[in-house]
């Protein structure tokens, strides 16, 4: 034997060798992605050892075998549920990465058809669970997940309490119609899910995708109902329309299915030749933080479906269409440590410091853990490998820890039950997540308050940075927001940086914060619990200063509009706080007193069913109209349909679909006889909006 030969085999046994650990590792990874919807890699981490594979079943055809997971598109069945074959397969995606890849697209295409025409419909791709409806003349008879292609799991109870899916279809309907798209949980729902889920001390989800997969796999689809999931609709299986297909093109389905009544991906279109697909890549992946929903990419489908089947599909995708993904939102990288950070209110937030890893573009080496409970449900360790991920202007959050790559002798965080600013025990109220300092002199507390009292949020007081804040706390200067203003240019002067013209500048924009501000800025500068910008207007525009609002019963707070019985306690343990009240008094004698400006005032609805949002549905003893001008003379507002926003549903006789909706958002139903009621007593109705409220908390 040569020497090359040699050389040849050893590179031939290490290229067998990385085949079957490319194999193992992506079907496992398949199996937590697709069948356990909790993945452990990031998508770029699974494409990446994908893409290897690929490469190396090419360079050995002889290696191909019919089990390779390339050969499949991922996704088991669970046991659990009922299976059935699709009629037609329901393939994958190929993926493009940029605009290089995207032009060897359109070669491979031309290369495959002469002469084909570049025009493409291109819709955001969506990030959630691709599913199958079968409707028959027109009804909705069966729900598929697209499982391994082949095969996937029947979730037709699951899907009937979707609530944009159409039970029946408009219009002249098919015999056989298969619709394909995607379930998907809007970001704010996605938000929302969460966050009670986490309030709840229940396992949060990892992102809408996986909340989207675990709401729709449920064997109790009363979970499923509880959730807002909405179905959008992007292509076809099988359809029989008089026995033969009826469309010729991709835009043509996608105008007959928003004729049928689904709901397709925002801002699909149809663009022609290679640089409008281009420049709907480049405005997408703009747009992509401010949409309602996640999406991780654009698709696009050949418009011609004669041409589609000419083209025909490879083992795991069709030849005619592909994703051009956007970079990642997440990373993996190392967990360094974990410490603890004091927020204003003393809640301890613990905080993962991370090996620097790019994230989409930034630099992440800080991110959120959220609170104990958090960091033992998603059971990361310092030390591990970690998945980061950001979203918008949403701070960094740590998803999960790659167990399979964890230490062996990794050891669980302990999280502290001590203050690590001011060192005393920390408390953890019952039915709260947050372990809090409950040291009113602990300084990083000091730190983080007047850090928001002259904030933006706050009193947005000009030049005073988080710098300026450590300085003077640390000096042991300024312990309260009243301190500020007492500083005078001839002290500020012995601190390092400091010169007469940034000192007096500093003084001046105190001395004009403190004058210029509103009661409403004051509110929120003082960081009262549940008090946003919204409830601090209500506040401002009712009671005439401090004093006056210091006196207000919880049950008179909870006569306004947007206040709640939670919200309202807080309040008052607000005023009920020695230190608190001696700071409002320091404030007045500096003269930091805002009183209420009447013009907000006159704005103001009154009333017992003040500011509520009130819709009536169903037929009521009284005509629509009368039961409208009534609740406007008693201050509410009447709104056009159900939404979140609504405080109040009256159902009269027959109510029908807004009924069911507003129940699912959890909205206060009455009927009319409830409703009179309320014209008369009046502090029931502001319950419900309790919850609102507590989102705009710390
Ligand atoms: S079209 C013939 N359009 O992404 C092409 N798919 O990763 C069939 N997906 O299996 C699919 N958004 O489940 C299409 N706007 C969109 C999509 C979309 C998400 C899913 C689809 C596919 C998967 C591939």
């Amino acid at each position: 034997m040569n020497q090359g030969t040699l050389q040849s085999l050893l590179v031939e046994d290490a290229d067998k060798k990385r085949l079957e650990e490319l194999r193992a590792f992506v079907i496992y990874h398949n199996h937590r992605y697709h069948t356990l919807d909790a993945p452990e890699i990031t998508d770029d981490e699974y494409n990446a050892a994908f893409q290897e594979l690929l490469r190396l079943e090419e360079r050995h055809p002889e290696w191909r075998s019919p089990d390779s997971p390339t050969n499949r598109i991922g996704g088991q069945v669970l046991s659990s549920l009922e299976t059935k074959a699709h009629t037609r397969r329901m393939y994958s995606l190929d993926n493009v990465f940029d605009a290089e890849e995207w032009q060897g697209f359109l070669k491979r295409l031309d290369n495959a058809q002469e002469g084909l025409e570049h025009a493409f419909w291109c819709d955001p791709k969506m990030d959630g669970l691709a599913l199958e409806l079968v409707y028959e003349n027109g009804r909705f008879v069966e729900a598929l997940t697209r499982g391994d292609g082949e095969v996937g799991e029947l979730v037709t109870e699951a899907m009937q309490t979707v609530r944009n899916l159409p039970k029946v279809l408009h219009g002249d309907a098919p015999e056989r119609l298969e619709v394909r798209g995607e379930v998907i949980f809007r970001r704010r729902d996605f938000a929302l899910l969460n966050e009670r889920l986490r309030k709840e001390n229940l396992k949060t989800f990892a992102n809408p995708r996986n909340a989207a997969a675990g709401s729709i796999r449920q064997l109790d689809t009363s979970v499923t109902a509880s959730r807002p999931l909405r179905f959008l609709a992007y292509g076809f299986g099988d359809v029989r329309f008089g026995g033969v297909q009826p469309w010729s093109t991709y835009e043509e389905v996608m105008g007959r299915l928003r004729d049928f009544g689904f709901e397709t991906p925002p801002g699909g279109r149809l663009c022609r030749g290679s640089e409008e697909v281009e420049a709907y890549y480049a405005s997408l992946s703009e747009k992509r933080e401010s949409l309602a929903y996640e999406i991780d990419g654009v698709v696009m489908k050949l418009n011609d479906l004669e041409a589609q089947e000419a083209l025909g599909y490879t083992a795991r995708a069709p030849r005619f269409a592909v994703a051009w993904k956007f970079p990642a939102q997440q990373a993996t990288t190392l967990l360094l440590d974990i410490t603890v950070q004091v927020g204003r209110t003393g809640v301890l937030t613990p905080v993962a410091e991370l090996e620097p890893v790019n994230v989409g573009g930034v630099l992440v080496s800080r991110a959120t853990l959220h609170n104990e409970d958090e960091i033992r449900n998603r059971d990361v360790r310092i030390g591990d490998r970690v998945v980061v991920q950001r979203a918008g202007d949403v701070i960094p959050e740590v998803v999960r820890a790659v167990l399979s790559e964890r230490a062996p002798d990794s050891q669980p965080f302990v999280f502290p039950h001590v203050c690590p600013s001011c060192g005393q025990a920390a408390s953890r109220l019952e039915g709260e997540v947050a372990w809090r300092c409950v040291n009113v002199s602990c300084p990083a507390m000091i730190r983080q308050s007047l850090a928001h009292f002259v904030s933006k949020a706050g009193l947005d007081i000009e030049g005073l940075g988080q710098r300026w804040i450590e300085l003077l706390v640390a000096s042991g200067r300024v312990k309260t927001p009243a301190d500020l203003f007492t500083l005078r240019v001839d002290e500020l002067l012995h601190y390092e940086r400091m010169g007469v013209k940034l000192a007096t500048k500093f003084v001046d924009s105190l001395d004009r914060a403190k004058k210029e501000a509103t009661l409403q800025r004051l509110l929120c500068a003082l960081g009262i619990r549940h008090v946003g910008e919204q409830t601090a207007k209500t506040l401002a525009a009712t009671y005439a200063d401090m004093d006056v609002l210091r006196a207000a019963s919880p049950e008179e707070l909870q006569n306004l509009p947007d206040i709640g019985p939670e919200v309202a306690s807080s309040i008052k343990a607000f005023f009920d706080d020695e230190p608190n009240v001696a700071l409002l008094a320091r404030l007045r004698e500096l003269g930091l007193w805002p009183v209420r400006q009447e013009a907000a005032v006159a704005s103001m609805p009154v009333g017992p069913l003040a500011g509520q949002k009130i819709l009536f549905t169903g037929s009521l003893s009284i005509p629509r109209s009368k039961a409208q001008q009534m609740a406007e003379n008693a201050g509410a507002e009447i709104a056009g349909s159900v939404s979140r926003r609504l405080n109040l549903l009256v159902v009269g006789d027959e109510p029908g679909s807004k009924r069911e909706k507003a129940q699912a958002l959890g909205i206060r139903i009455v009927d009319e006889a409830g409703f009179l009621a309320l014209l008369q007593a009046d502090n029931e109705v502001t319950a419900s909006s309790s919850e609102n409220a507590a989102q705009d908390s710390e």
